[in-house]
């Protein structure tokens, strides 16, 4: 690979053993994936971050690149850790384990990690601009940087990430060269007169995920007026069930046009089509349960903005959770600050849901409460409860979760 001057002196270690560690784990990566060239980066964004993923060994990872005196060359924000680091306490986190979470977040302050703690670092500070290259890991944010906001990045792993970020630049594959942003297969979204609501899109991302894999979709009949919200909670779950890392909308999002455009032409052949009858039978896959007691219900995955939180808190307003219901809401502490001060935080609370901040239920050991069944809104986390929080799942929207937590049962 073509190293530049400043680039060849970091590799033999003139810029620090920090800086040439970080080298050596991307000049190897872009060797593996035939890289000509590395190529700088605007931000990078980190899952080296949760205990209950990275364990022991990612500690003394961290704690490492700490020691080495390692800093991050570009802004690097912080994915969600393996608990509420305020309110671990009350939530009964080993102390064991806390004190293994707590040793990370000391080795991300050190390295001078932006400590947002969260999956949507794109609506906290890391915001790219359109044609700015990342460093980003976490795939639910991979997908809305290249696909909403039209910067690129690869679906980097932990580690990588934080080698990214230290050496402020990347090896250049991958989605980080036009060819291959092209739109690969054309999806239709056609569910005639209906409104496609809130609940619909994690269900549609779900599809194209199952669908598609890795390719990058092509979608079609996605209204104008989505939301950022609707666009988050489709990306992160047909990055769940496939491993997508780039859609785009014709007529929405920012490469649509250029890149888009080219497969309605060339590839018309490969074509799916997501009507009435998919999106029925794919809220259906996503449910390992269809009915019942419930005993468990998580949403703020990825993590709930202040628009969702401002929704939950309308749809709780004088009501009740059941007793032998617990009904966490996960967002970020930004977030819960600003509920505090418009009032959601009191509404949410004082109906017995709780906020959740800079950890969710899928990277903190929710495994220890013996949840049985798990109610979510969240297409990605219906994915992967079932082998994470080892509960069944039913899918639904957030005024169902918020029904059933009040009746205490699905139906
Ligand atoms: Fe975020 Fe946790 Fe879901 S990191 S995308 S809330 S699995």
């Amino acid at each position: 690979m073509y190293l530049s001057k400043q680039e060849e002196r970091m590799l033999v270690g003139e810029c620090g053993e920090s800086v040439q560690l970080a080298m050596e784990i991307l000049t190897g990566i872009g060797d593996i994936y035939g890289a000509e060239e590395m190529t700088k980066i605007a931000s990078a964004h980190t899952v080296m971050t949760p205990y209950r993923d990275i364990m022991d060994a990612g500690v003394e990872i961290c704690e490492r690149f700490a020691k080495l005196g390692a800093k991050y060359s570009v802004p690097t924000t912080l994915d969600p850790a393996g608990m509420d680091l305020q309110r671990w306490r009350e939530f009964e986190i080993p102390e064991t384990y806390a004190e293994k979470q707590m040793r990370i977040v000391r080795a991300q302050e050190k390295l001078g990690g932006i400590p947002v703690w969260t999956c949507t670092p794109y609506l906290h500070g890391n915001t790219p601009l359109p044609g700015q290259h990342l460093g980003w890991s976490e795939s639910s944010a991979v997908v809305f940087a290249n696909s909403v906001m039209g910067a690129r990045t690869n679906r980097l792993t932990a580690v990588v990430d934080m080698a990214a970020g230290i050496a402020g630049r990347v090896p250049k594959f991958g989605l980080h060269l036009d060819e291959n942003r092209r739109g690969e297969v054309l999806v239709k979204i056609e569910v005639g007169s209906r409104t496609l609501m809130d609940s619909d899109y994690p269900a549609i991302g779900y599809f194209i995920g199952k669908q598609v894999s890795d390719k990058i979709p092509v979608l079609t009949g996605i209204p104008q007026g989505v939301s950022t919200d609707q666009l988050k909670n489709m990306g992160a779950a047909a990055a769940a069930s496939g491993s997508v890392a780039l859609y785009h909308i014709l007529g929405i999002t920012p490469e649509a046009e250029e890149h888009g455009r080219v497969l309605r032409k060339e590839n018309r052949k490969e074509t799916l089509e997501f009507g009435l009858r998919e999106l029925t039978e794919t809220k259906e896959e996503m449910c390992t349960t269809r009915a019942g007691k419930v005993d468990f219900i998580a949403v703020g995955c990825p993590h709930y903005s202040i628009k969702e939180l401002g929704k939950v808190a309308a749809l709780l307003k004088g009501k009740k959770i059941r007793r032998g219901i617990e009904f966490w809401i996960y967002t970020t502490r930004h977030v819960k600050t600003l509920g505090d001060r418009m009032g959601y935080f009191d509404i949410i609370e004082s109906s017995g849901a709780r906020i959740l901040t800079e950890t969710c239920m899928l990277v903190s050991p929710t495994d220890i409460y013996g949840f049985e069944t798990m109610m979510t809104d969240s297409g990605k986390c219906a994915h992967y409860a079932p082998t994470l929080c080892k509960t069944e799942v039913i899918y639904a929207s957030i005024e169902e979760c918020v029904e059933a937590a009040v009746r205490g049962f699905m139906h």
